[in-house]
């Protein structure tokens, strides 16, 4: 009885955090997803879970694909170790947490390097974007399935951020990227890396003062609700890399990975076409929620453009000069 309630109290609780749950048949090849955002109108649970559904309908008998949301599997630093021992098989962590493989996808983390998002899926889908999806095949295993979108970042605190000397002496918490660090220094800021499993508990206590993320992660986390309010800086791209492993990739028969990349292609696109609704609804909900959201003058963003853009320069030789070029021209 007592193992009855609670096995139906874990499939609410899963259920409730948009998790997809797929009774994967005997003989099946089963892809765990695993991913740390929650929540049910984020734009990582939405193409996450459209994947999973799709898949299972449409390769039912050959192939089966569990979502684990909300770092319930994997939190973001164990996640990618986990993908090369073969625990996982799917992920789509930021492109800011690849630091240690490769230092090219710092581009992506310059502030202000895309004007907007329509600029940064130009940018992906160029060339140089596509290239930069098996950058890490040959010495990693990792293969890039195609890039998510997930929004523009805004920094939010525990006070009002209008210009950026608002945040001398603050502690923001970053990603593990360099250049996010360098762009919280130039802002006379400290940066701390931390998961992002770890942000909401670490701005409630004051471990943190702020931090930086998308509309999406700012409601479906409630750091709204521990911060005084979100500046809306647009400062940098947040994106994913929904990816695999080459070797979980050469398990499959050719058949049943065609199937799936032509899945994961046409998932990819959706998400994409749908991430900027996304965005606007989780802005909306955040004020519904109460929560207070401040808009720059032209004046104000001018000065996080001058006071953030000059971090191009110290990643330039790590990333690229016309890597760096390519994508500031998109
Ligand atoms: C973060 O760590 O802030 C984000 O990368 C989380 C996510 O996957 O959206």
């Amino acid at each position: 009885m007592k193992k009855i309630s609670l096995t139906l109290t874990t499939a609410a609780l899963t259920l409730a955090a948009g998790t997809v749950s797929a009774n994967c048949d005997p003989g099946e090849v089963v892809a765990k997803f695993s991913h740390v955002t929650g929540g049910t109108t984020h734009p990582k649970v939405v193409a996450a879970n459209s994947l999973a559904e799709r898949v299972n309908a449409e390769m039912n008998g050959k192939m089966c694909v569990e979502v684990y949301p909300n770092s319930t599997l994997f939190g973001d630093s164990k996640e990618l170790e986990a993908l090369l021992l073969g625990d996982v098989q799917l992920l789509a962590p930021s492109l800011s947490k690849f630091g240690s493989y490769t230092e090219k996808y710092g581009v992506f983390d310059l502030p202000f390097i895309f004007k907007d998002m329509d600029a940064a899926i130009r940018f992906t889908n160029s060339d140089n974007g596509k290239a930069l999806l098996t950058e890490m095949d040959e010495y990693a295993g990792f293969v890039g399935l195609g890039y998510w979108m997930s929004g523009m970042k805004y920094f939010s605190a525990n006070k009002t951020l209008n210009v950026p000397s608002d945040a001398e002496g603050l502690k923001f918490r970053v990603q593990t990227s360099d250049v996010a660090k360098q762009m919280i220094s130039a802002m006379g800021a400290s940066p701390q890396a931390m998961a992002f499993s770890e942000v909401y508990g670490a701005l409630q206590t004051g471990v943190v003062d702020g931090q930086e993320n998308t509309w999406s992660n700012i409601y479906t986390k409630k750091f709204f609700e521990v911060q005084e309010s979100v500046t809306e800086t647009n400062h940098q791209l947040l994106a994913y890399l929904f990816m695999t492993s080459s070797d979980f990739l050469k398990s499959l028969d050719k058949d049943t990975r065609e199937q799936f990349m032509q899945i994961a292609d046409e998932v990819t696109q959706a998400a994409n076409l749908n991430v900027k609704a996304a965005e606007a609804t989780n802005r909306a909900n955040i004020l519904k929620a109460g929560g207070t959201i401040i808009e720059l003058t032209p004046a104000q963003r001018q000065e996080w453009v001058d006071t953030m853009k000059p971090v191009w320069k110290q990643f330039e030789k790590d990333i690229g000069k016309d890597l760096i070029d390519a994508a500031a021209g998109a």
